[in-house]
């Protein structure tokens, strides 16, 4: 114990020592030129060489000669020495280190073998002796206004170019790291985990993310280009044309996030993309009385489907766009096809395209019938009667509610007529029925015995 606590200042003073000469011997390396030996870094030359943070490994261990060759003549008079090699890059750099040529697409610099543009041969304050830091280093050769747009992408702007570009050699083209989406999705991975799991795909968005998104910086918030509708309509020009030529537009498509207000832009599990159920959708707008262009406040279809339990079939498969046009229409109230938007109307057949899309059209043809309609006191058609008029035949709306009520065939509680509504009255009975409304007296219909309404 107490003869190692002697040996310990001894040890110290060794080390001391062996450190100073250590230190000597990396500052001042030894080069051998003519035979003789010389050293290239002492406090009259070079003395910076070997002091950045990051040094070139043969820096480090005094191999100046492997770039600059043998000293060349007036080896004793160093300032008029010549090195040779160093000049000659393509040589210098894969002498020691593997070409990047294995790669398909080649930057140029690397190509020209410009190492030292990016790489400081002897040192710098950067790791891999980089010339400079982040988005610096590309930008001596590079536009800056690659990242000029009011919206930046988080890693170009942190000076991330790398993490996109291989600066050497890359299997894509534009030296890029991986492919279409699968590059943003190395980042953006839970989007895509998202898309990888989606039932619709955008297809522009399978192809490759830019087709929308500048990588850089962009004029638009998340680096687009444009903005909905602006940019959807780039490609879907028959939409842009239906919208401008609508003579009944539709208020989703001017407020908030315009297409997007329905259509997610990337994926979805709904068909055509959309971002809710296609009713749900309808009705997270449609849960209040909104204000036509005119000025008429529409009915608040929310309400009005909880109160009325009795929906009309594609109601109730969820299908609002089986009867509207969600991005306009030339029939009122963005109908799909024509429905006379008056109480009268003088019969043809084509007013009511609407219904016989899905009705039978036959129940307003002919005016005795056993079987086309229940709507018939004995064989007098009462939807014959009604509406197969010259002048002024009812439209259905007379009787029926559109999307809900709560009385059998979807038949309303009173009839608008004007500023008025007369409550209807109706009683539905097993084989027919009857209604008092404001038109006339009260009316029985009974298919079996024929009702005697005089
Ligand atoms: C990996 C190769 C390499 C090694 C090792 C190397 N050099 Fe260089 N050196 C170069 C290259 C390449 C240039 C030319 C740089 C340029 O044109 O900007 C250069 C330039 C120089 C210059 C010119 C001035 C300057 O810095 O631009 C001096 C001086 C120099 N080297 C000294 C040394 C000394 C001393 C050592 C050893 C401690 C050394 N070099 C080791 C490659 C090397
Ligand atoms: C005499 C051999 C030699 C020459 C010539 C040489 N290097 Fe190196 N270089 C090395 C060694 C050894 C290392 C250290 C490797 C390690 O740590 O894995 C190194 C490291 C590097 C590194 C850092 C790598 C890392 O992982 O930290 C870069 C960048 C580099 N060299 C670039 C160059 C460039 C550019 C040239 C040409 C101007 C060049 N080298 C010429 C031997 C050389
Ligand atoms: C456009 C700039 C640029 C040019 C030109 C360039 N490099 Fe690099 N190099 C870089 C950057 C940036 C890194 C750091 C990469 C990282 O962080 O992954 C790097 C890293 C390296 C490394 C260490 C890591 C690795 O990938 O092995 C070596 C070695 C290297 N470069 C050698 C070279 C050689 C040799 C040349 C010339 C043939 C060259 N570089 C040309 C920018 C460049
Ligand atoms: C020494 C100059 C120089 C530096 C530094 C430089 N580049 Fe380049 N780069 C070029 C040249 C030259 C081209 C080919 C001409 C062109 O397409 O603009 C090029 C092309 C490119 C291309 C396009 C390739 C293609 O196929 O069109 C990308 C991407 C690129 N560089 C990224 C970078 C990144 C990222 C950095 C920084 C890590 C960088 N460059 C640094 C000179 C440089
Ligand atoms: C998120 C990934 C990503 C980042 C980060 C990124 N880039 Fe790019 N860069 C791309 C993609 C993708 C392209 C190809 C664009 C195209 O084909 O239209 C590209 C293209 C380029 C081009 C070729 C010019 C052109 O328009 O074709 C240059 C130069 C370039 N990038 C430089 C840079 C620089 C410099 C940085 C850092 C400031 C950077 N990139 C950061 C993904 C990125
Ligand atoms: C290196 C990782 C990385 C890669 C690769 C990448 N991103 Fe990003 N991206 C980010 C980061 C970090 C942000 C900033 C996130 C934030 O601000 O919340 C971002 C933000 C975004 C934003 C804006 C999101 C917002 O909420 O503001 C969009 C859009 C975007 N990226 C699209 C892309 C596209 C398209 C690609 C492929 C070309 C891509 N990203 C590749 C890292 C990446
Ligand atoms: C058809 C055009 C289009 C394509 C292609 C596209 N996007 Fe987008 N992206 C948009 C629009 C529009 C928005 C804005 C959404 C909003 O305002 O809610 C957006 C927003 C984003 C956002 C930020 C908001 C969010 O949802 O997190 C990210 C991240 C994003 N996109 C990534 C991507 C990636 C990754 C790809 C490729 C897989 C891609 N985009 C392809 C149109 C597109
Ligand atoms: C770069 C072109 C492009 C842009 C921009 C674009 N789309 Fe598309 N979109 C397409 C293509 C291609 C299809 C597939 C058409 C087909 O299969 O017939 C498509 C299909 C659709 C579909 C049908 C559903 C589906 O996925 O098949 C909807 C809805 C849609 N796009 C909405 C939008 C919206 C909203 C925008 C704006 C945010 C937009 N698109 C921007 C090219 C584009
Ligand atoms: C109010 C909600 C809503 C808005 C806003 C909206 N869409 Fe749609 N979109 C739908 C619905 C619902 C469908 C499915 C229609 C159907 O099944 O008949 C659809 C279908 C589509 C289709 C598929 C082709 C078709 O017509 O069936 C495209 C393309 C499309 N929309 C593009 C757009 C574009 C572009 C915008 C913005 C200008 C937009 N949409 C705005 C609800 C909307
Ligand atoms: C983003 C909100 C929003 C969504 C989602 C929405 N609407 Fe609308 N809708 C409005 C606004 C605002 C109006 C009133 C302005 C107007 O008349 O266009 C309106 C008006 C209407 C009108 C009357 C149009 C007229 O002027 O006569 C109908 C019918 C309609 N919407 C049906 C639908 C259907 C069906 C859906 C689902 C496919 C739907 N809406 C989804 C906002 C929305
Ligand atoms: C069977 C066809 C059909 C279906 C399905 C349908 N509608 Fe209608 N809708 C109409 C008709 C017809 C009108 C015009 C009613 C009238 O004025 O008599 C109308 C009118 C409207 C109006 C304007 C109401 C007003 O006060 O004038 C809105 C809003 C509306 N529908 C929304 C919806 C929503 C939301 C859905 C889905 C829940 C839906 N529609 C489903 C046919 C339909
Ligand atoms: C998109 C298709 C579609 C359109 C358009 C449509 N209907 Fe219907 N309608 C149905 C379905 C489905 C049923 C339910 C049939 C069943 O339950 O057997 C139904 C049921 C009815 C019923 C009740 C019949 C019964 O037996 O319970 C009446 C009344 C009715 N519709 C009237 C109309 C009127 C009036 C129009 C035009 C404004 C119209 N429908 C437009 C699909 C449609
Ligand atoms: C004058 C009132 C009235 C008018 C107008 C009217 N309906 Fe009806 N409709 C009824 C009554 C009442 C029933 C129920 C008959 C029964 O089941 O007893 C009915 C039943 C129906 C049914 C169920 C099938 C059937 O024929 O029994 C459909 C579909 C229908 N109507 C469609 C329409 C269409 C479409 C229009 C407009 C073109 C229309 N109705 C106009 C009163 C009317």
């Amino acid at each position: 114990m107490k003869t190692e606590l002697h040996r310990a200042p001894i040890l110290c003073v060794c080390l001391i020592i062996g450190s100073i000469f250590y230190l000597v011997r990396d500052i001042y390396p030894q080069q051998k030129t003519d035979g003789r030996t010389v050293a290239c870094i002492t406090a009259a030359c070079h003395a910076s060489m070997g002091k950045d943070a990051y040094v070139h490994r043969p820096v480090t261990e005094g191999e100046c000669t492997a770039c600059h060759g043998e000293l060349q003549g007036h080896s004793d008079n160093p300032k008029k020495h010549k090195f040779e090699r160093a000049k000659n890059l393509d040589k210098i750099c894969y002498l020691c280190h593997e070409r990047f040529e294995a790669k398909k697409f080649i930057h140029v610099p690397v190509k020209e073998e410009e190492c030292i543009a990016c790489h400081n041969p002897h040192g710098s304050p950067y790791r891999f002796q980089l010339v400079a830091q982040g988005s610096a280093l590309c930008f001596q050769c590079h536009e800056e206004g690659l990242l000029s747009g009011n919206y930046v992408h988080g890693p170009a702007a942190a000076g991330g170019c790398i993490a996109c570009h291989d600066p050497h050699a890359a299997d894509y083209a534009k030296n890029l790291k991986e492919d279409g989406p699968e590059l943003c999705f190395a980042c953006h991975s839970e989007m895509g985990a998202e898309f990888r799991s989606a039932k619709v795909i955008h297809k522009p968005v399978a192809e490759n993310c830019l087709n929308c998104h500048n990588p850089h910086s962009g004029r638009k918030k998340f680096m687009l280009g444009d903005e909905a509708p602006t940019l959807c309509f780039k490609c879907h020009e028959e939409k842009k044309e239906w919208i401008m030529n609508a003579e009944v537009q539709h208020g989703a498509l001017i407020t908030g996030n315009s297409c997007l207000n329905c259509h997610n832009p990337h994926s979805s599990n709904i068909e055509k993309r959309l971002s809710m159920a296609p009713l749900d959708l309808c009705l997270s707008c449609h849960d209040k009385e909104l204000k036509t262009p005119d000025g008429k406040l529409l009915t608040n279809m929310k309400k009005l489907l909880e109160e009325n339990k009795d929906h009309h079939g594609p109601i109730r498969q969820k299908n609002c766009a089986g009867c509207h046009n969600p991005h306009g229409s030339h029939e009122f109230r963005l109908l799909k096809e024509k429905y006379p938007s008056s109480f009268y109307t003088p019969y043809r057949i084509e007013n009511f395209e609407l219904c016989f899309k899905c009705h039978e059209e036959e129940i307003l043809q002919h005016p005795a019938t056993t079987k086309l309609t229940d709507f018939r006191n004995g064989e007098n058609n009462l939807h014959f009667k009604h509406i197969n008029k010259p002048d002024k035949g009812r439209t259905c709306r007379a009787c029926h509610e559109t999307h809900a009520s709560n009385h059998p065939k979807h038949i309303r509680d009173s009839v608008p007529f004007g500023k008025w509504e007369f409550p209807l009255n109706y009683v539905k009975t097993e084989t027919g029925g009857s209604c008092s409304p404001g038109c006339h007296e009260l009316r029985k219909y009974d298919r079996l015995n024929a009702a005697d309404n005089k």
